[in-house]
């Protein structure tokens, strides 16, 4: 069943104290959803849940946020366990934590690329299997996942942040065609440079690119949410100077 109204609806976001992921979460809590926040970064996700509640302070839905490093197994079975020990189902996944690093393919080590696709990647796979269970008790759910158009092209410099990007693309493809006809949807989300952190940290491929961002993550967001009602399948955001300009294949 397609998710076309997000009040009372829970969501569950990771990656929710920055970027991308904060500003769907604040997106969704606008629009009346129930959102929990999942980050590493326990400073910055206080910061983002207090952010959001003050934003939207009469509200009825709720913010709250679980301290989640998406790399462990555990950790994110205990996110989506207390989710719906608290609301009783779950909605919605975005899986926005992720990391961007990069560099000349000589020097790029075996544990750095482990690291980024245990984040970018594994952290993704971890959310379906633990998120899976009780929107297979529902009949009903979506995914949201972040791949990136560096899952889509081939970018000098990003060879391991492509692979991991090329892997959710692999993965969310096969997947919402195993779903098929279960009511729950994937979409998944290929933005080009989107103005956020990750593109700002030094020694940062994305530096070393010279990147200009042209997106924002509240566009990201809007697209998104959009995305979400129409289940769609691809979300493909290339720069444009006025606004991005949504190029999604419409394939269902
Ligand atoms: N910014 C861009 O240009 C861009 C473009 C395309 C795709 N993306 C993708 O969008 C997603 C969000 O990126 P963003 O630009 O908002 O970056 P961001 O750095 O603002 O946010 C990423 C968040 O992930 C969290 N995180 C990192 N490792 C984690 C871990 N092990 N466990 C839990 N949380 C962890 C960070 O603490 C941070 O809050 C990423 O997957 C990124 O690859 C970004």
């Amino acid at each position: 069943m397609t998710l076309t109204n997000f009040a009372e609806a829970v969501a569950v976001i990771t990656g929710g104290a920055s970027g991308i992921g904060f500003a769907t979460a604040q997106a969704l809590h606008n629009r009346g959803a129930h959102v929990v926040l999942a980050d590493i970064n326990q400073q910055g996700l206080q910061q983002a849940e207090e952010q959001i509640r003050q934003h939207n302070p009469g509200g009825s839905s709720n913010v709250s946020s679980i301290p989640t490093d998406v790399t462990s197994e555990q950790q994110i079975q205990a996110l989506m366990r207390q989710t719906v020990e608290t609301y009783r189902r779950i909605d919605l996944v975005v899986t926005c934590a992720g990391i961007g690093s990069g560099g000349p393919i000589d020097l790029f080590t075996a544990s750095e690329m482990q690291r980024m696709m245990n984040i970018n990647f594994m952290g993704t796979y971890h959310c379906v299997q633990a998120a899976l269970p009780a929107m297979r008790r529902q009949q009903s759910g979506h995914f949201v996942f972040l791949s990136s158009v560096a899952g889509k092209l081939g970018a000098p410099l990003l060879t391991g942040y492509c692979a991991t990007k090329w892997a959710i693309r692999g993965f969310s493809s096969a997947l919402r065609a195993e779903l098929h006809c279960t009511g729950i949807g994937v979409t998944t989300v290929y933005p080009a440079w989107v103005e956020t952190p990750m593109i700002h940290q030094e020694e940062n491929a994305m530096q070393l690119l010279n990147v200009h961002a042209l997106l924002t993550a509240d566009q990201v967001a809007a697209e998104i949410l959009q995305a979400v009602t129409e289940d769609q399948r691809d979300l493909t955001l290339a720069p444009n100077p006025d606004y991005c300009h949504n190029t999604q294949d419409h394939e269902r």
